[in-house]
């Protein structure tokens, strides 16, 4: 099958070279000529475990190709829109300005029938319009719109999609059915469940998933705050609920609140998608609040380890991504707590072993960057820990504290045990535990 992929970002990067993986011949089409450019000569523009790897193989085997030029459109089959869907300044809403244009610039191209996909994340309703404005631009073409959404974790986006748990289409005649369910034919084999449903309903679903999953972290935020003011354990109360096959043990990590390209901009999006519609949407619209203040509750934790000030103190950062295996720092908790310490007069070191590029021009020039990791605990008053890295999984306890002045050390992930680390010299600080 011929596949063009519109927009070699992150989830057209990962799904075109999934597809041609599954044995499609793929074309990942971009706008900006330097990244195309960047990926002809096999250079990721970036961070995803296994990706490069797979892109030089479908590469080098001929079934992965990149151009700045739509003409390919006219002999694909299949041709999906990944393009990027920021939040619009302002209402929270997806811009969908790209999936628009990129709908108007393919439609010439299209040559026999052609199925055009959604892959991006798009408000209900924008594949009816996509659909409306290909045929507006080319009122000859052959086509049907279907809407795909991807459910992609960065930093395990491969095996998310050569393994995924569920695959959504969405569709308004028969015939772009079979056509997306042959393209996903390889994942018969491993029973992949196809959920195949109508146009609104599969945008509907993605949003949903996701504030969904945005709920669960939510919800066991706020219980980390109930269990530290009655001295209970998070992670006894996580276990004891998510045992419940009804409720489920994934998503109920505590930390410094969710962060990344999906969560908070889906459910953002959501809110908006309901309160246009006139429906309420009380329970998203309490998510996000609960993950602001968590965010918030988190700098007034290190400011107490810190005995109530944070000016003239050093603090050593661990982590600066919105999670790890990723250098996306998009919504990272660290955007919002380290210029707080910086405002307070704290003097911030900081180690990610990926975000420390992407991370400078978006934090407070104050802050210092270490490459060598343990260098970035000289003389702290604290360490904090805020993305789990598997680096700082097995620290070296007795050199960090030969290098730091103090030994607080506020871990914002629970990565460490608190007597072990008690034991160890550390005054420790988790979240959601006595
Ligand atoms: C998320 C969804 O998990 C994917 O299914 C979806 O496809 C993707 O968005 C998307 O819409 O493209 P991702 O943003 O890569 O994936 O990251 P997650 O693993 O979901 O983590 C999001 C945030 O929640 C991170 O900041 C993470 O640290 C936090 N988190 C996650 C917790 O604080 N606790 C948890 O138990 C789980």
């Amino acid at each position: 099958m011929n596949v063009t992929m519109i927009g070699a970002g992150y989830v057209g990067l990962v799904s075109g070279a999934c597809f041609a993986e599954f044995g499609a011949h793929v074309t990942c089409v971009d706008a900006n000529p330097d990244r195309v450019r960047q990926l002809e000569s096999g250079h990721m523009p970036l961070y995803e475990p296994g990706l490069d790897a797979l892109v030089r193989k479908n590469q080098e085997q001929g079934r992965l190709h990149f151009s700045g030029a739509l003409e390919c459109v006219a002999g694909s089959e299949l041709v999906f829109i990944a393009v990027g869907t920021p939040s619009r300044r302002g209402d929270g809403h997806a811009d969908l300005k790209f999936v628009f244009q990129a709908a108007r610039d393919l439609a010439p191209f299209l040559g026999g029938y052609t199925v055009v996909v959604d892959k991006s994340t798009v408000p209900v309703g924008t594949a009816r319009e996509v659909k409306r404005i290909i045929a507006e631009t080319n009122p000859r073409a052959d086509f049907d719109v279907a809407s795909n959404p991807e459910f992609l974790r960065e930093g395990a986006a491969i095996g998310d999609f050569m393994r995924p748990d569920r695959v959504v289409i969405g569709i308004d005649s028969d015939r772009a059915g079979e056509r997306l369910r042959e393209l996903y034919r390889p994942l018969n084999l491993i029973e992949t469940p196809m959920v195949i449903t109508d146009l609104e309903s599969a945008e509907l679903i993605k949003y949903a998933s996701n504030a969904f999953l945005a709920t669960k972290i939510s919800f066991i935020n706020e219980i980390s705050a109930l269990c530290e003011a009655i001295g209970a354990d998070v992670h006894a109360i996580a276990r004891g609920m998510g045992l419940d096959g009804r409720i489920g043990r994934k998503f109920l990590h505590p930390g410094p609140g969710f962060g990344g390209a999906c969560l908070p901009k889906d459910a953002r999006a959501l809110v908006q998608i309901a309160w246009e519609r006139g429906v309420s949407s009380r329970i998203v619209s309490a998510v996000l609040e609960v993950n602001d203040a968590q965010r918030a509750r988190m700098v007034e934790k290190i400011r107490a380890a810190l005995g109530g000030r944070l000016e003239g103190k050093r603090i050593a950062v661990l982590g600066l991504t919105f999670k790890p295996e990723t250098d996306d720092m998009r919504e990272a908790a660290s955007l919002f707590i380290l210029p707080k310490l910086v405002e307070a007069g704290a003097a911030v070191r900081a180690h990610d072993p990926q975000g420390m590029e992407e991370g400078r021009p978006l934090l407070p020039g104050s802050v210092e960057y270490c490459d060598d990791l343990y260098s970035v605990f000289d003389r702290a008053d604290a360490a904090v820990l805020l993305t789990e890295w598997n680096l700082y999984r097995g620290l070296d306890l007795k050199e960090i504290l030969r290098r730091m002045a103090g030994r607080i050390f506020v871990d914002l992930r629970n990565v460490y045990e608190p007597r072990k680390m008690r034991a160890a010299g550390f005054e420790y600080y988790g979240i959601g535990r006595a």
